[in-house]
């Protein structure tokens, strides 16, 4: 009995809450619309982005912080890059404590772990450039935060192309250079809003 009537009163409230929320069309509450035109404005910029999907992918979870604007969207995005680095990183150190590489790639991977270290250290430059360019030397600032985005590129690229000397790839070679892949998207991607800042 007891529970036929709890069952009832469940049945009429759920019923309840259909018939209001038919009868009245809630308005979104502001957090939810701003929230809207922050990720449609991340999402038109990411349009012409050359990895578009990831950029979008990447950067909307950063849309309170963007907000409408450009140099927000560049930092997130270099944010992002070295975000996907530091992932690199984890690989390679994973894969250099393994035991029985051959001599190639543990010369390559200790390369690589220089080459992710400066690479982090160029998109840190590189967003300090950004954060500089409010002031009256913004052109020179600008170019800076391009030169380092480009430097962290070749240091990914550098990486890769330490697998990519040897006539068969070996399985870790493999694993780096897919990784990197995407690493070098999103730096890509940060390149491509910055040179589109303006
Ligand atoms: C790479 O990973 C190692 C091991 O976790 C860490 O000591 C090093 O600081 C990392 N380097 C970068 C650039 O994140």
């Amino acid at each position: 009995m007891e529970m036929s009537y709890n069952f009832t009163k469940v049945i009429f409230s759920f019923l309840t809450i259909i018939a209001l929320a038919q009868s009245a069309p809630t308005p979104s509450p502001p957090q939810a619309s701003n929230t809207n035109t922050n990720t449609n404005y991340i999402r038109n910029k990411c349009r012409t982005a050359t990895y578009s999907k990831l950029c979008y992918q990447t950067l909307y979870p950063y849309a309170s912080f963007v907000q409408t604007s450009n140099l927000n969207l560049c930092n997130a995005a270099v944010t992002v890059a070295i975000q996907g680095v530091r992932s690199a990183n984890k690989t390679i150190f994973n894969f250099a404590n393994q035991k029985g590489l051959s001599k190639m790639d543990m010369a390559a991977l200790r390369d690589c772990k220089s080459d992710m270290r400066d690479a982090v250290s160029e998109l840190k430059k590189t967003n300090s450039a950004l954060k500089r360019l409010k002031g009256r030397d913004r052109q020179f600032q600008w170019a800076n935060a391009k030169t380092y985005g480009s430097a962290a590129e070749s240091d990914i690229e550098s990486c890769r192309d330490g697998f990519a000397e040897k006539k068969k790839i070996s399985a870790v070679g493999l694993n780096i250079r897919s990784s990197l892949l995407l690493v070098e998207q999103r730096i890509s991607n940060a390149l491509y809003l910055i040179n589109h800042l303006y």
